[in-house]
């Protein structure tokens, strides 16, 4: 079906001749109603005469088409619309056309050439469409042409005025295909080439007779049907030939670490990589254009991985080679150290889900608690600031873009519960580099201490989009694989619903991205609100084993794994399926509310049972207090009666090693004659201290006093508190021991 404009009205500026004029004529010999504007100017914008509109006006009526002519110059651009509202009752179309040239070498171009050419051309364009804007947006239908240039678009010798004025209706008409396209309102942008007055003082004379200006119109009018749905467009058009244009944007470096400043010396030593088109990337709006810078600086400001300011070795690795895991693999990061008290494993269990509505977390939430203790999923954060600090991008044979990096699995492994406060240094070094094709795995082992003692060991593996193919292996004996669940239906299934803050809450622990906050950067990162921590629904997943399967003993928690798979939103409901396989809790984690899945592959090891455990209560060799229970125990032997009568009470001990309790004691001094049991008691208890084999002996020495090292967090008491003032009575002659 051919094209036709019936019904529609067209306004075409400076249509008295050349190109203007073949647009005129060619939508008005397919129906359309067209306004011939033109000021009949010179070239150079001088004099005014309405033969040139009033020519064409006759040319188009002649051949029974319907047109108007206006004299007006686009700077009346109301005027130029209400002819067309006079005339034909609407406006439909604008062709910003109109033009003149002042041409001069940049040195000599006046006040005046400068400020002609910005007022005809961009200041024209600009008040001609504004004319016309809100008409085209009540009707739900417009279609705007605005007429750029090589010049502009390149560069022209003697053309600065020029150019400049056609790259800002570039400009202009970018930012309006944006506004208007809710209205049906497009704008595209032409560069076009045609023999015309304009031209004829620049080109051969037969150039400027085989450039025909009726090679251009077709895009002209096909840009402006109501059937194109082009915009925002830029289009070169020639002697029948038609292009389209866009930005391409090479890969870049980011030169920028945290905490240190960025050089222009690391600016020229990358610079050969900054200008390298290699892989280069095309983005066609501004989201697109700024996704990288953002992910870039969020990483940096979250102390991530982003690219650096890379060593000597990396920068010799050629563009495109970007990986060898030759060099890569094996390379050690600097070490990590991580102090922590009580507090950041209150927060984090809060940031995990964790609740005082559940009893049972009372334990992971209050520092008072006879059995307080880390969640075992914390293991991650001490290890990730290795992962944060920037240390991969150090890493010889690891040439990449660190914008383009994804946590794509994690495998934590514990060798004994987790401290509740502490500092520990963690170790990381490149397990293994791998090369899947669409991109390039990193595995990253850190092994976490607390002095020389191995407390847990990561397992980071992270996927770094468009970095494979680099000839490496597609699979490692290193990599902690994630394991499919069993195909029948899960032996248990929680469900457990996030917050609304549970991003902005876990965050507090460390990941401070605010790709997890600030919807403005999610939204850069092609999100639609912010995203949870992954970590986060990691921790929601782990406790949830946990409590299902190991009564919430974190000693009995060996070994967690998960894969990745998609992002939870805060605020949506975790739906955590388990499978029991022997000592192994397969599992994986949905989303409720959708179904995805957001943890594949999942599992949980976890230790045979509490009794089996390390740490069973019923051990406690080698603590100190050992020895001073002993003494108590024979001085109520002594003189027993006589101390129940002054105190009246039943003591529970629970003294504790590296954060897990290692014996219970109960001193009676209510019963008889007063006893000290070791192990659990079978009586009622009225006040249970938990505290440290050290702090006791503290205590006991008289170097802490009860009330301090309460209310420092190292004395627990649960119960009747005000028995611990009658603590003194009992432990006051011990000092000398
Ligand atoms: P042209 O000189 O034949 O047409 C321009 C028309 O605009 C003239 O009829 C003139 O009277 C009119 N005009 C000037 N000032 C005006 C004003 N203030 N108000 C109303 N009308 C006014 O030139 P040509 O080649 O047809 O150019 C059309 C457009 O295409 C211009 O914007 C020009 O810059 C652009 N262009 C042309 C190229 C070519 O190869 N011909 C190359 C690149 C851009």
């Amino acid at each position: 079906m051919s094209l036709s404009f019936e019904g529609k009205v067209v306004l075409v500026t400076g249509a008295g001749g050349g190109l203007g004029r073949e647009y005129a004529l060619a939508f008005a010999a397919r129906g359309a109603s067209v306004v011939v504007n033109d000021l009949g100017a010179d070239t150079k914008g001088g004099g005014k005469s309405s033969a040139a509109a009033d020519k064409v006006v006759e040319e188009i009526r002649a051949k029974g088409g319907k047109a108007v002519a206006n004299y007006d110059s686009v700077e009346d651009g109301e005027k130029l619309i209400q002819t067309a509202l006079d005339t034909f009752g609407r406006i439909d179309i604008v062709v910003n056309n109109a033009g003149i040239l002042r041409d001069r070498s940049f040195a000599r171009t006046s006040d005046l050439d400068w400020d002609l050419i910005q007022r005809i051309h961009l200041r024209g364009s600009f008040l001609v469409t504004r004319a016309a804007w809100n008409h085209m947006k009540n009707q739900k239908f417009g279609r705007i042409i605005m007429t750029a240039s090589a010049a502009g678009i390149y560069g022209n010798f003697g053309q600065a005025n020029y150019s400049a004025a056609k790259l800002g209706m570039l400009g202009l008409a970018n930012t309006l295909a944006i506004e208007g396209r809710k209205y049906n309102i497009y704008c595209n942008t032409i560069a076009p080439v045609a023999g015309s007055r304009l031209t004829e003082t620049v080109m051969p004379p037969d150039l400027v007779a085989s450039l025909k200006p009726e090679y251009v119109a077709p895009l002209v009018l096909w840009l402006c049907h109501e059937q194109c749905q082009e915009n925002g467009g830029l289009f070169e058009a020639g002697a029948g030939w038609i292009g389209k244009l866009r930005w391409e944007r090479s890969q870049g470096r980011t030169v920028r670490q945290k905490n240190n400043p960025v050089t222009p010396e690391a600016v020229r030593d990358q610079w050969d990589r900054i200008c390298d088109f290699t892989n280069a990337t095309k983005p066609a709006n501004v989201q697109e254009s700024l996704q990288s810078v953002v992910s870039v600086l969020s990483q940096v400001e979250s102390e991530s991985e982003a690219g650096a300011i890379p060593t000597a070795a990396a920068a010799s690795v050629a563009p495109g080679a970007g990986i060898d895991p030759t060099q890569a693999v094996g390379q050690k990061l600097p070490a990590t150290s991580f102090s922590f008290t009580q507090t950041q494993c209150i927060l984090y269990a809060l940031g995990v889900g964790m609740s005082t509505k559940d009893p049972d977390h009372l334990r992971f939430l209050y520092e008072g608690h006879p059995d307080f203790s880390c969640l075992p999923t914390f293991g991650v954060i001490p290890s990730q600031s290795s992962m944060m600090g920037g240390g991969l991008s150090s890493v010889p044979g690891l040439n990449i873009d660190f914008t383009q990096v994804l946590h794509g699995e994690q495998y934590l492994e514990l060798y004994k519960p987790l401290p509740t406060s502490g500092t520990l240094t963690s170790e990381s070094a490149i397990a293994d580099v791998l090369d899947k094709g669409s991109g390039a795995v990193i595995l990253l082992d850190v092994n976490t201490y607390s002095g020389g003692e191995l407390v847990c060991y990561n397992q980071f593996s992270v996927f770094v989009v468009g970095a494979g193919g680099f000839g490496g292996r597609r699979s490692s004996e290193k990599a902690k694989a994630p394991l499919p669940p069993p195909k029948r239906a899960p032996d248990a299934v929680v469900i457990d619903s996030t917050t609304r803050d549970q991003a902005a809450l876990y965050r507090l622990s460390g990941d401070w991205n605010p790709l997890h906050i600030d919807p403005s950067f999610a939204a850069l990162g092609g999100f639609k609100s912010p995203i949870l921590h992954g970590l986060c629904s990691f921790g929601f997943a782990g406790r949830h084993v946990l409590k299902q399967f190991a009564n919430n003993d974190p000693s009995r928690f060996k070994a967690i794994k998960v894969r990745f798979a998609k992002p939870v939103i805060p605020g949506q409901s975790l739906q955590t399926e388990m499978w029991k396989e022997g000592n192994r809790i397969h599992m994986q984690c949905k989303v409720k509310e959708t179904g995805a899945v957001v943890l594949a592959g999942a599992y949980v090891d976890l230790h045979e049972t509490a009794e089996a455990s390390p740490q069973s209560p019923a051990q406690g060799g080698g603590l100190q207090s050992e020895l001073v229970f002993a003494e108590i125990g024979r001085r109520i032997k002594d003189s027993g009666s006589e101390l129940v009568k002054k105190v009246n009470a039943v003591f529970g001990w629970e003294i504790t090693k590296d954060g897990k309790r290692a014996a219970q004691w109960t001193i009676d001094l209510k019963n008889g004659s007063g006893s000290v049991h070791k192990g659990p008691y079978s009586g009622k208890v009225d006040v249970t201290f938990t505290v440290s084999d050290e702090d006791f002996m503290e205590v006991v020495m008289g170097k802490l006093v009860p009330q301090k090292a309460f209310f420092a967090g190292k004395l627990k008491v649960k119960g009747n508190v005000m028995l611990s003032q009658k603590l003194e009575v009992i432990l006051k002659d011990y000092a000398k021991l």
